[in-house]
Parts: C-alpha cells; sequence; structure tokens
C-alpha cells in the first residue's frame, strides 16, 4: 500500500462514519503515524507505507471514527499560538477564548503600568488562558485553580512547556474557597462550565462521551457556575479589579442582570466576537 492509497482509505473510512472534514483528518492522522508534518506527506506520496505506520495509521482512524476527537489522538492543540498538551482530562481549549484572553490583555495593559497585577483564573482546565497572560505580561502574580487534580497535572506540565511554570502557581479547589484573604485580586477571570441540560442532551458525540463533564456543565439553566462564581468574588477583588467571564451564545444578558443585582460592580459591559455573538462580561468593581 503506498503513501496515497492509505490516504485514500482512511479519507474514504472517516467520510462514511459521518466525521466532518475527513481529508483532513486523514491527512492529520497519516501525518503522525509516520511522524512528519502534514505538508511532508505530499513528497512522498508515491512512496511505500511501512508496516508498522499502516498499523499505527488503524488505529488512529478506527479511534477517530468512533468518535474521540482529532485534537486527545493528536495529543495537542493549539491556542493563542502555544501548542498544549490535551488529553481526555481536560476540555480542549476553543478559539473563542481567545476574546477573553484579549479582553483580559486590555486590562492588563492599563493595571501593569502602575504595579505588577494579581490575576486569579478559575477553572483553568489544560491551563491555556493563564500561559497565554504569562506569555504575554512579562511581570504578572498569577492564580491558576481547577476543582479537578487531573487537569491542574495537565496545565502544569504545560506551563512548564511554555516556559511560564514560574509565574503560575496552580491551586487545586472549589471556585474560591482555597482563598482565605480577601481584596487580594486585580482581576478574576474564568470560561466556566456552562451548558444547560438542553445543550448537553444536542451536543455532539465528540463531546458529550469523550471531554469532561466537569468542564462543561452548567446545571439546569447552564448558569450554576454564574451564580456561585458572582456570589464570591466581590470581596476577593481590590478596589477597581475586574470580574471577566465567558458565556454562552445567549447567556450574557442573564449574567449582566446577576451582576448587577450583586450591587458591587459598575454597569457591566457585553463584548461580542467577529460574528456579532456576546462571548465575553466584563465588570468593574466599584470605589
Ligand atoms: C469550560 S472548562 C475551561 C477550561 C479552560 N479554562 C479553557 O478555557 O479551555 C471549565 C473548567 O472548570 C473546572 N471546574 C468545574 N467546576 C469547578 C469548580 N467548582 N471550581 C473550580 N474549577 C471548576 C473544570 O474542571 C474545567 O477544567
Amino acid at each position: 500500500m503506498t503513501v496515497l492509497e492509505a490516504l485514500n482509505w482512511a479519507s474514504d473510512y472517516l467520510r462514511e462514519q459521518g466525521i466532518e472534514n475527513p481529508r483532513l483528518n486523514a491527512e492529520l492522522l497519516l501525518a503522525s503515524s509516520m511522524q512528519i508534518s502534514r505538508e511532508g506527506l505530499y513528497i512522498c506520496l508515491q512512496d511505500p507505507l511501512m508496516e508498522d505506520k499502516r498499523e499505527r495509521l488503524e488505529g488512529l482512524v478506527l479511534r477517530r471514527g468512533s468518535g474521540e476527537p482529532l485534537q486527545y489522538i493528536l495529543g495537542h492543540q493549539e491556542f493563542w499560538s502555544i501548542k498544549l498538551k490535551v488529553d481526555p482530562r481536560v476540555l480542549i481549549p476553543r478559539p473563542e477564548t481567545e476574546h477573553l484572553v484579549e479582553e483580559a490583555l486590555s486590562i492588563l495593559t492599563n493595571i501593569s503600568s502602575k504595579k505588577i497585577p494579581t490575576v486569579l483564573e478559575l477553572g483553568t482546565g489544560s491551563g491555556a488562558i493563564a500561559i497565554a497572560l504569562a506569555r504575554e505580561v512579562e511581570k504578572i502574580s498569577m492564580v491558576a485553580t481547577d476543582l479537578s487534580e487531573e487537569a491542574l497535572r495537565v496545565a502544569k506540565e504545560n506551563s512548564k512547556e511554555a516556559g511560564v511554570a514560574p509565574k503560575i502557581q496552580f491551586v487545586r479547589g472549589d471556585l474560591l474557597h482555597p482563598f482565605c484573604r480577601r481584596e487580594i485580586f486585580d482581576l478574576i477571570l474564568s470560561n466556566p462550565p456552562y451548558l444547560s441540560v438542553a445543550d448537553l442532551r444536542g451536543l455532539a458525540r465528540e463531546v458529550k462521551d469523550h471531554e469532561p463533564m466537569i468542564a462543561i456543565d452548567g446545571g439546569e439553566d447552564g448558569l450554576d457556575f454564574y451564580r456561585k462564581l458572582i456570589d464570591q468574588v466581590p470581596s476577593y477583588l481590590k478596589r477597581e479589579g475586574w470580574l471577566l467571564l465567558e458565556v454562552g451564545s445567549s447567556q450574557a444578558g442573564h449574567v449582566s442582570e446577576m451582576i448587577e443585582a450583586e450591587g458591587f460592580f459598575q454597569k457591566p459591559q457585553r463584548v461580542k466576537d467577529l460574528s456579532g455573538i456576546e462571548r465575553v462580561v466584563k465588570a468593574q468593581r466599584r470605589e
């Protein structure tokens, strides 16, 4: 079997299994089993595929065909141009979460011109957000938490690989419970679990059967995490400190109302992505 024949077989099989972009998936899986780059495939299409590589490819293609996410099979995902290790212990970071990083950076640019900002990320998963911020802000005091010990192991590995381990303190715990001191953070941010029971029912099998439920399940209406967080967060923010939250596609209004009702913040702002969907809600603590 040549490399081209293997590629065609993998692509046809994935198409039959209903996988989106079967050709791209097949190319990435074949490149991974041959331990070469995707571009490298095109200079050896007529070469014979070695037996051990063919067997490896078959294994990877069967996993993908059964619905396992490509990123878990390949073992990595790019976020903010950083290659992060991912596996079923953590949510695969999504491109839309880069909006949260952008908003955080615009707040931190202001603060870091005067002092070293203290930042808390709740629910760090693979560490994507905390690592991106630690990469971008030269002097930062960053704490990242998660309820999942297993996720924190992945985040720590990723922070070492990205060269920012000394800049991030990882803490296991439920929301703000690990912290006993008050008014310590300039910025608290999170991309929390925010899917409702109805959302969970309609999920693609890639997500439903493979990504950690703890990372996506936001309770009956998807807003459980926001309720608890907005209740706990004010006393941990410094005066004029910021709260920054990623929200699901129809949640910005509800989350803004919760923040306003808390009475501790100035009027929340809702930030849209390029397709006009409100992705981030941000609010500054009053004096
Ligand atoms: C939507 S994922 C976000 C992961 C990562 N920050 C990202 O954006 O890719 C939510 C994360 O929150 C964590 N989590 C869920 N409940 C939590 C809680 N009560 N306290 C702290 N972390 C929690 C999950 O384990 C998961 O890693």
